[in-house]
Protein backbone atom coordinates (compact mmCIF):
# COMPACT_ATOMS: atom_id res chain seq x y z
CA UNK A 1 0.00 0.00 0.00
CA UNK A 2 1.05 3.20 -0.38
CA UNK A 3 0.12 6.57 1.84
CA UNK A 4 0.06 9.74 0.84
CA UNK A 5 -0.27 12.44 3.33
CA UNK A 6 -1.41 16.10 3.00
CA UNK A 7 -1.18 18.89 4.63
CA UNK A 8 -5.27 19.43 4.75
CA UNK A 9 -8.94 18.15 3.54
CA UNK A 10 -8.18 20.71 0.41
CA UNK A 11 -4.74 19.50 -0.55
CA UNK A 12 -6.07 15.75 0.00
CA UNK A 13 -8.88 16.34 -2.51
CA UNK A 14 -6.26 17.80 -5.01
CA UNK A 15 -4.40 15.18 -5.05
CA UNK A 16 -6.38 12.38 -5.16
CA UNK A 17 -8.30 14.55 -8.33
CA UNK A 18 -5.27 14.77 -10.17
CA UNK A 19 -4.85 10.52 -9.82
CA UNK A 20 -8.29 10.44 -11.56
CA UNK A 21 -7.32 13.00 -13.79
CA UNK A 22 -4.51 10.96 -14.68
CA UNK A 23 -6.36 7.70 -15.33
CA UNK A 24 -9.10 9.57 -17.67
CA UNK A 25 -6.22 11.40 -19.77
CA UNK A 26 -4.30 8.29 -20.07
CA UNK A 27 -7.72 6.21 -21.06
CA UNK A 28 -10.31 8.23 -21.80
CA UNK A 29 -12.83 4.94 -21.75
CA UNK A 30 -11.88 4.13 -18.66
CA UNK A 31 -14.65 2.38 -15.97
CA UNK A 32 -14.50 4.90 -12.95
CA UNK A 33 -15.80 3.12 -9.78
CA UNK A 34 -17.34 5.70 -7.79
CA UNK A 35 -18.33 6.45 -3.89
CA UNK A 36 -20.72 9.12 -1.89
CA UNK A 37 -20.40 10.37 1.47
CA UNK A 38 -18.74 13.62 2.50
CA UNK A 39 -15.19 12.96 1.73
CA UNK A 40 -14.98 12.53 -2.05
CA UNK A 41 -17.04 15.91 -2.35
CA UNK A 42 -14.14 18.01 -2.64
CA UNK A 43 -12.67 15.60 -5.37
CA UNK A 44 -15.60 15.96 -7.71
CA UNK A 45 -15.59 20.02 -7.27
CA UNK A 46 -11.88 19.73 -8.43
CA UNK A 47 -12.52 17.46 -11.01
CA UNK A 48 -15.44 19.75 -12.35
CA UNK A 49 -13.22 22.74 -12.62
CA UNK A 50 -10.77 21.05 -14.16
CA UNK A 51 -13.48 19.79 -16.72
CA UNK A 52 -14.80 23.36 -16.95
CA UNK A 53 -11.83 24.77 -18.03
CA UNK A 54 -11.40 22.06 -20.88
CA UNK A 55 -8.71 19.81 -19.52
CA UNK A 56 -10.63 16.71 -18.51
CA UNK A 57 -13.18 15.00 -21.04
CA UNK A 58 -16.02 12.57 -19.37
CA UNK A 59 -17.37 11.66 -22.73
CA UNK A 60 -16.24 8.30 -22.56
CA UNK A 61 -15.76 7.74 -19.19
CA UNK A 62 -18.08 4.71 -17.71
CA UNK A 63 -19.25 4.89 -13.74
CA UNK A 64 -20.24 2.31 -11.33
CA UNK A 65 -21.02 3.30 -8.20
CA UNK A 66 -20.64 1.24 -4.59
CA UNK A 67 -23.88 1.44 -3.20
CA UNK A 68 -27.35 2.55 -2.79
CA UNK A 69 -29.88 2.49 -0.17
CA UNK A 70 -32.85 0.03 -0.83
CA UNK A 71 -36.25 1.65 -1.34
CA UNK A 72 -35.18 5.40 -2.10
CA UNK A 73 -35.97 6.34 -5.48
CA UNK A 74 -33.50 7.94 -7.84
CA UNK A 75 -35.59 11.48 -7.53
CA UNK A 76 -35.02 11.21 -3.70
CA UNK A 77 -32.82 13.39 -2.86
CA UNK A 78 -31.26 11.66 0.01
CA UNK A 79 -30.62 8.88 -3.02
CA UNK A 80 -27.39 8.06 -3.94
CA UNK A 81 -28.14 8.30 -7.58
CA UNK A 82 -29.00 11.82 -6.75
CA UNK A 83 -26.29 12.42 -4.60
CA UNK A 84 -23.80 11.28 -7.98
CA UNK A 85 -26.05 13.66 -10.25
CA UNK A 86 -25.92 16.71 -8.20
CA UNK A 87 -22.82 16.72 -7.19
CA UNK A 88 -20.63 15.30 -10.11
CA UNK A 89 -22.67 14.08 -13.03
CA UNK A 90 -24.71 16.53 -14.08
CA UNK A 91 -21.63 19.08 -13.85
CA UNK A 92 -19.57 16.99 -16.43
CA UNK A 93 -20.07 15.92 -20.16
CA UNK A 94 -20.73 12.28 -19.11
CA UNK A 95 -23.36 10.26 -20.41
CA UNK A 96 -25.91 9.42 -17.79
CA UNK A 97 -26.42 6.01 -19.84
CA UNK A 98 -23.24 5.04 -19.00
CA UNK A 99 -23.30 6.07 -15.15
CA UNK A 100 -24.56 3.00 -13.11
CA UNK A 101 -25.77 2.76 -9.41
CA UNK A 102 -27.57 0.24 -7.61
CA UNK A 103 -31.39 0.12 -8.69
CA UNK A 104 -32.66 1.27 -4.99
CA UNK A 105 -35.98 0.79 -6.44
CA UNK A 106 -36.09 -2.82 -7.32
CA UNK A 107 -36.96 -4.33 -4.06
CA UNK A 108 -36.47 -7.81 -4.76
CA UNK A 109 -33.01 -8.34 -3.61
CA UNK A 110 -32.02 -11.31 -5.51
CA UNK A 111 -32.90 -9.51 -9.34
CA UNK A 112 -31.50 -6.17 -7.76
CA UNK A 113 -28.31 -7.68 -6.89
CA UNK A 114 -27.76 -10.20 -9.65
CA UNK A 115 -28.67 -6.84 -11.97
CA UNK A 116 -25.87 -4.98 -10.39
CA UNK A 117 -23.03 -8.01 -10.76
CA UNK A 118 -23.89 -8.34 -14.49
CA UNK A 119 -23.54 -4.33 -14.48
CA UNK A 120 -20.02 -4.60 -12.96
CA UNK A 121 -19.15 -7.88 -15.77
CA UNK A 122 -20.26 -6.24 -18.79
CA UNK A 123 -18.26 -3.25 -17.86
CA UNK A 124 -14.96 -5.68 -18.24
CA UNK A 125 -13.69 -4.49 -14.54
CA UNK A 126 -12.80 -1.36 -12.71
CA UNK A 127 -9.92 1.14 -13.96
CA UNK A 128 -10.26 3.39 -11.29
CA UNK A 129 -11.93 2.62 -7.39
CA UNK A 130 -12.67 5.65 -5.13
CA UNK A 131 -12.83 4.35 -1.86
CA UNK A 132 -14.50 6.27 1.73
CA UNK A 133 -14.44 4.19 4.95
CA UNK A 134 -16.72 4.28 7.54
CA UNK A 135 -15.81 4.74 11.26
CA UNK A 136 -15.85 0.96 11.64
CA UNK A 137 -13.92 -0.06 8.67
CA UNK A 138 -16.97 -0.20 5.99
CA UNK A 139 -16.29 0.31 2.21
CA UNK A 140 -19.16 0.87 0.16
CA UNK A 141 -21.68 -0.84 2.51
CA UNK A 142 -19.57 -3.67 3.54
CA UNK A 143 -20.40 -4.03 7.07
CA UNK A 144 -18.25 -5.63 9.87
CA UNK A 145 -18.99 -9.00 10.12
CA UNK A 146 -17.79 -12.92 9.71
CA UNK A 147 -16.55 -13.12 6.67
CA UNK A 148 -16.10 -10.67 3.56
CA UNK A 149 -18.92 -11.00 1.22
CA UNK A 150 -17.96 -11.54 -2.48
CA UNK A 151 -20.67 -9.55 -4.62
CA UNK A 152 -23.31 -7.31 -4.77
CA UNK A 153 -25.87 -8.19 -1.64
CA UNK A 154 -28.28 -6.31 0.29
CA UNK A 155 -27.13 -5.68 3.91
CA UNK A 156 -28.83 -4.71 7.02
CA UNK A 157 -26.78 -1.60 8.38
CA UNK A 158 -25.16 -1.16 11.23
CA UNK A 159 -26.34 0.57 13.87
CA UNK A 160 -23.47 3.39 13.89
CA UNK A 161 -23.62 3.99 10.13
CA UNK A 162 -27.21 4.26 10.46
CA UNK A 163 -26.13 6.77 13.01
CA UNK A 164 -23.53 8.72 10.76
CA UNK A 165 -26.54 8.70 8.45
CA UNK A 166 -29.09 10.44 9.98
CA UNK A 167 -27.55 13.82 9.62
CA UNK A 168 -28.70 13.69 6.15
CA UNK A 169 -32.60 12.90 7.17
CA UNK A 170 -34.86 14.81 8.71
CA UNK A 171 -35.78 12.29 10.99
CA UNK A 172 -33.86 8.85 12.41
CA UNK A 173 -37.52 7.03 11.15
CA UNK A 174 -36.55 8.41 7.81
CA UNK A 175 -32.94 6.75 7.31
CA UNK A 176 -32.81 3.68 5.25
CA UNK A 177 -32.25 0.51 7.07
CA UNK A 178 -30.59 -1.75 4.33
CA UNK A 179 -28.80 -0.81 1.13
CA UNK A 180 -27.67 -2.41 -1.80
CA UNK A 181 -23.17 -2.55 -2.09
CA UNK A 182 -20.67 -3.96 -4.40
CA UNK A 183 -19.04 -6.93 -2.67
CA UNK A 184 -15.53 -7.10 -1.91
CA UNK A 185 -14.63 -9.40 -4.97
CA UNK A 186 -15.43 -6.86 -7.30
CA UNK A 187 -14.04 -3.90 -5.46
CA UNK A 188 -10.70 -5.99 -4.67
CA UNK A 189 -10.84 -6.80 -8.45
CA UNK A 190 -10.24 -3.21 -9.69
CA UNK A 191 -6.86 -2.68 -11.24
CA UNK A 192 -6.12 0.34 -8.52
CA UNK A 193 -7.41 1.18 -5.40
CA UNK A 194 -7.65 4.74 -4.16
CA UNK A 195 -8.75 5.57 -0.26
CA UNK A 196 -9.71 8.83 0.98
CA UNK A 197 -9.66 9.71 4.67
CA UNK A 198 -9.66 13.02 6.19
CA UNK A 199 -9.93 13.97 9.92
CA UNK A 200 -9.18 13.20 13.16
CA UNK A 201 -12.21 11.07 13.45
CA UNK A 202 -11.01 8.71 11.37
CA UNK A 203 -7.81 8.36 12.52
CA UNK A 204 -8.24 5.08 14.91
CA UNK A 205 -9.63 3.18 12.27
CA UNK A 206 -7.17 4.16 9.16
CA UNK A 207 -4.56 2.66 12.08
CA UNK A 208 -6.74 -0.30 12.81
CA UNK A 209 -7.79 -1.25 9.06
CA UNK A 210 -4.42 -0.46 7.48
CA UNK A 211 -1.87 -1.27 10.09
CA UNK A 212 -4.10 -4.08 12.35
CA UNK A 213 -4.55 -7.56 10.93
CA UNK A 214 -6.72 -8.23 8.02
CA UNK A 215 -10.26 -9.38 9.19
CA UNK A 216 -14.06 -9.10 8.10
CA UNK A 217 -14.53 -7.02 11.48
CA UNK A 218 -12.49 -4.65 9.63
CA UNK A 219 -14.01 -5.07 6.04
CA UNK A 220 -11.33 -2.11 4.45
CA UNK A 221 -8.64 -4.34 5.96
CA UNK A 222 -8.82 -6.43 3.17
CA UNK A 223 -7.44 -3.52 0.87
CA UNK A 224 -3.73 -4.55 2.26
CA UNK A 225 -3.82 -7.17 0.60
CA UNK A 226 -4.32 -5.25 -3.07
CA UNK A 227 -1.73 -5.20 -5.22
CA UNK A 228 -2.22 -1.09 -6.04
CA UNK A 229 -3.80 0.56 -3.36
CA UNK A 230 -2.76 3.80 -2.51
CA UNK A 231 -4.21 6.18 1.15
CA UNK A 232 -4.71 9.65 0.46
CA UNK A 233 -5.38 11.15 4.15
CA UNK A 234 -4.84 14.69 5.79
CA UNK A 235 -2.19 14.99 8.73
CA UNK A 236 -5.61 14.66 11.13
CA UNK A 237 -6.49 11.54 9.61
CA UNK A 238 -2.88 10.15 9.58
CA UNK A 239 -2.18 11.16 13.10
CA UNK A 240 -2.06 7.46 14.22
CA UNK A 241 -0.04 6.52 12.04
CA UNK A 242 3.47 5.37 13.40
C1 LIG B 1 -20.52 5.66 0.16
C2 LIG B 1 -19.70 4.62 0.75
C3 LIG B 1 -19.32 4.64 2.19
C4 LIG B 1 -18.52 5.89 2.56
C5 LIG B 1 -18.11 5.86 4.04
C6 LIG B 1 -17.35 7.11 4.44
O1 LIG B 1 -20.75 5.39 -1.21
O2 LIG B 1 -19.36 3.74 0.06
O3 LIG B 1 -18.57 3.49 2.46
O4 LIG B 1 -17.39 5.96 1.74
O5 LIG B 1 -19.25 5.73 4.83
O6 LIG B 1 -18.22 8.20 4.36
P1 LIG B 1 -17.72 9.68 4.58
O7 LIG B 1 -16.88 10.03 3.42
O8 LIG B 1 -18.99 10.51 4.63
O9 LIG B 1 -16.96 9.70 5.87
Amino acid sequence: MKFICTEDYYHMSRVAANIISAQVIMKPSCVLGLATGSTPLGIYKQLIRWYEKGDLDFSNVTTVNLDEYKSLSPDNDQSYRFFMNENFFNHINISKNKTYVPNGLELNEKKACSDYNSIIQSVHGIDLQLLGIGHNGHIGFNEPGGAFEKETHCVDLAESTIQANARFFSSFDEVPKQAYTMGIKSIMQAKKILVVVSGENKADIVEEAFFGPVTPKVPASILQLHPDTTVIGDKDAFMKVR
